[in-house]
This record gives C-alpha cells, structure tokens and sequence, in this order.
C-alpha cells in the first residue's frame, strides 16, 4: 500500500497534533512541520503576537499562505493550527494535496489538557487573559461545535483520547495504509 506524500493532522488545540505528528513522521520517514512554527519564523514573531497586533483575520491570511508554501514539500507530516480547515478553501487544498487526519478527543478531555496551557492559545483569550474554569469549558465546547462539520470531514478520522500515543501512532499507520492515495 502506498502512504500518501503528505499527511495532515487537524483536530481541535490540544488534541495533540504536535506531538502526535513528530513520531508519525518518524514511524514514515517523512519530515514533520508545524504549521504554527513556520508562521512564527516567516513573520519573525510569535501566534499570540500575532494576534495581538494584526488580529485574528492577519493570522488566518498568514495561515493560509504558508499552508500553500510549506505544501510544496514532498513526504511530510504537516501539523495545522486548530483553525486552518475551518476556512473551505484550506480544507480542501489539504484533503486535494495528501491525506487529513482529524485527531478527535471529547471536550471534557480537552478541557482538562488546555486548563495549563490557555496562555499561549489566543482563541482560549477573553480580554486579553486566559480563560480557565467553567468559561473555559464553555468556550471550548462552544468553539468545537462551530468546528466539528469541518473537522468530520477529514479523510480519516482517529479517537486519540484514551490512547497512549504509541497506539495513536499505530493506528495512523494502519488507517494510512488502509487509504491509498498519492
Ligand atoms: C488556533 C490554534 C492554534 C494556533 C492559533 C489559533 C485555533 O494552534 O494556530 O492560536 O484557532 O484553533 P494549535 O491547534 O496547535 O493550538
């Protein structure tokens, strides 16, 4: 069976797409980029300032460029920022240029991952501090339902909250070479 050339990960923050895409790569070898980390060197600065100073629709134009020039690269594992395929046009351009994968997990359980690490995700923000608690849990779900509908259209969707991440890794594998492709 052959594995497409370039694998994308989405799924909710938290969900563990950079961590999961590093060892998926390895198991391929295929490099791993992190979206997130490309746009950071390309503007020479970090996604939270990003936001703070262009904006999220800057950020979603930025994502949305380097998405197209990092896609160029032949046997790659892409981690996309949880927002990337919420905009029709990347959604498509990822599933037209390799394979996506959803990691999906409940929001209980992301919500118990993204209580330490609100801080450096803009999204998670309310006037400029870090949600935590109930309003962070109603964020999260709130968000997520806005999400789901394009997520779900992942060409291989992987539950991945229970699982260690060597069974996650596993499993891509598996659903990777059950799906031949380019
Ligand atoms: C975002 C997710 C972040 C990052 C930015 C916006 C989102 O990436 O791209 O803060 O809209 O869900 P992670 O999913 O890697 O946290």
């Amino acid at each position: 069976m052959t594995v497409p050339t370039r694998i994308y990960l989405t799924g909710f923050m938290g969900s563990g797409k950079s961590t999961l895409g590093p060892r998926l790569a390895d198991r391929l070898g295929y490099d791993f980029v992190d979206l997130d980390r490309d746009i950071e060197r390309a503007v020479g600065g970090t996604v939270q300032a990003i936001f703070a100073n262009r904006g999220e629709e800057a950020f979603r134009r930025l994502e949305t460029e380097r998405l197209r020039a990092v896609s160029h690269a032949d046997r790659m594992v892409i981690a996309l920022g949880g927002g990337a395929v919420t905009r029709e046009d990347n959604l498509h351009f990822t599933k037209a240029q390799g394979r996506l994968i959803y990691l999906r997990m409940t929001p209980r359980h992301l919500a118990d991952r993204l209580e330490k690490r609100a801080a450096s995700r803009p999204m998670l923000h309310e006037e400029g501090r870090p949600l935590s608690g109930a309003s962070l849990r109603k964020r999260i779900a709130a968000l997520l339902a806005q999400r789901e509908s394009f997520y779900e259209q992942a060409d291989i969707v992987l539950d991945v909250g229970k699982r260690s991440l060597e069974s996650a890794v596993s499993m891509a594998m598996e659903a990777l070479e059950n799906k031949s492709g380019t």
